[in-house]
């Protein structure tokens, strides 16, 4: 009976295949209701789940949808996924700069739900951008341009994508063994055969410390290796915003900013190392080696001018993208130094604007965001300009701002 699976595990017990089997599945196929899950769901993020039955999970959400392949387009193809975070724009700027390197590259991403938009969102904030490409399409766009930035084709997961949306609206997403089944799951059905994973920590992150983040990436190892699947991580920080923009429109301008070199800063660091993990996968030479490459891609403008390649092709007009004309200028109260700048409180002050969206029916503003001039460490006088604010008109904005920043 389900109800004593939910015991089993409330009391701290291990789960057979056949009680996950029939748990799991019993809820795709609408057998086991939502307050059920829930409560297994809980018992999960308090008690955690065994490497077996992590490995089992996995299997589930798997199996339930479409598995891709992209092994008729020939070279190694590594995947990227990031577990989220604040102004995280670093697909627009890696895909370009791998495929620079000569490695294939097919990055399907998804739309944001949560304070901020997804890479989804970002790309089609540029005036003609198709994500939604044919087979026959992205194949020959490989061929042609090396890459592609699509959104996902398939069904991919199902089972996933009923236990998330339950774990959203239920106090259980902050649980390892959820979190990395979830994941993995759909990076192996999305067809890469390497995987990098960026693992966020921080106050904008799902992990809020360092061992919790080692934890999650040591079985999203263990998942990889089991299917087959070389996959490395990479722990990165997200108390602050990632880079400066955060809003759609906003965030492809800064990638392109990076590329073409006017920006640096721990946003183009962070990508550096993303890039020269990703190419040293996809060509098995050593990180050391991968680098060179990466630094020469990005210095001799190839990236910058693969990343237009990628979005013409896809029918963007990156001359056509446009952010809000309603800016308001925010200046520092005080003098000093930024301590710290809130990710989270940078997120819901963008979503207020417009950047994000909290249900599926939400329209997404492209055109409005926050752009920060100062990051944390810079030195700052009072009246200084700290950030903009694009506001979708000139409605003055009912938020407090004054928790966003510390400066001493
Ligand atoms: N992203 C996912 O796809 N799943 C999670 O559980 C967390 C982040």
């Amino acid at each position: 009976m389900i109800k004593d699976i939910i015991h089993k595990k409330r009391i701290g017990e291990e789960l057979t295949e056949e009680e996950m089997r029939e748990v799991f599945l019993g809820y795709l196929e609408g057998k086991v209701p939502d307050y059920q899950m829930s409560s297994l769901l809980m018992a999960i993020c308090i008690n955690g789940m065994t490497e077996e039955e992590t490995f089992i999970l996995t299997d589930l959400f798997l199996n339930s949808g479409d598995i891709l392949s992209f092994s008729h387009i020939p070279g190694i193809k590594v995947d990227k996924h990031s577990t989220g975070g604040v102004g995280d724009k670093t697909t627009l700027i890696l895909v370009p700069i791998v495929a620079s390197c000569g490695i294939p590259v097919i990055k399907m991403s998804g739309r944001g739900l949560g304070y901020t938009g997804g890479t989804i969102d970002k790309l089609e904030s540029i005036p003609g951008y198709r994500t939604d490409l044919s087979k026959q399409e992205i194949q020959s766009q490989v061929e042609k341009v090396g890459a592609v930035m699509i959104g996902q084709t398939g069904e991919l997961c199902p089972l996933d994508k009923k236990i998330y949306a339950l774990r959203d609206v239920s106090g259980t997403t902050d649980s390892i063994p959820l979190i990395a089944a979830s994941i993995m799951s759909k990076k192996i059905a999305g067809g890469a055969d390497k995987i990098l994973i960026d693992i966020k920590v921080g106050s904008g992150a799902f992990m809020k410390t360092e061992e919790e983040a080692q934890k999650l990436s040591d079985i999203m190892i263990q998942i990889g290796k089991k299917y087959g699947k070389e996959t490395r991580t990479i722990i990165s920080s997200m108390s602050a915003p990632l880079g400066r923009a955060v809003g759609n429109a906003l965030e492809v301008l800064e990638a392109i900013s990076i590329l073409d070199g006017r920006e640096q800063g721990p946003l183009y660091e962070l990508c550096i190392d993303l890039a020269s993990s990703m190419v040293s996968m996809g060509k098995e030479i050593s990180y050391e080696e991968a680098k060179i490459l990466v630094l020469d891609a990005i210095d001799s403008k190839r990236a910058y001018h693969k990343l237009l390649e990628i979005i013409a092709a896809q029918g963007g007009r990156i001359d056509v993208l446009s952010v809000s004309p309603y800016q308001v200028e925010i200046t520092a109260p005080v003098s000093g130094v930024i301590q710290k700048i809130d990710a989270l409180e940078v997120a819901k002050l963008s979503c207020q604007l417009g950047a994000g969206r909290l249900s599926k029916e939400e329209e997404i503003d492209y055109g409005v965001g926050v752009y920060l001039h100062k990051l944390v460490g810079d030195s700052v006088q009072k009246g200084e300009k700290l950030f903009t604010i694009y506001q979708k008109d000139r409605t003055p904005l009912n938020y407090d701002i004054s928790h966003i920043f510390e400066i001493i």
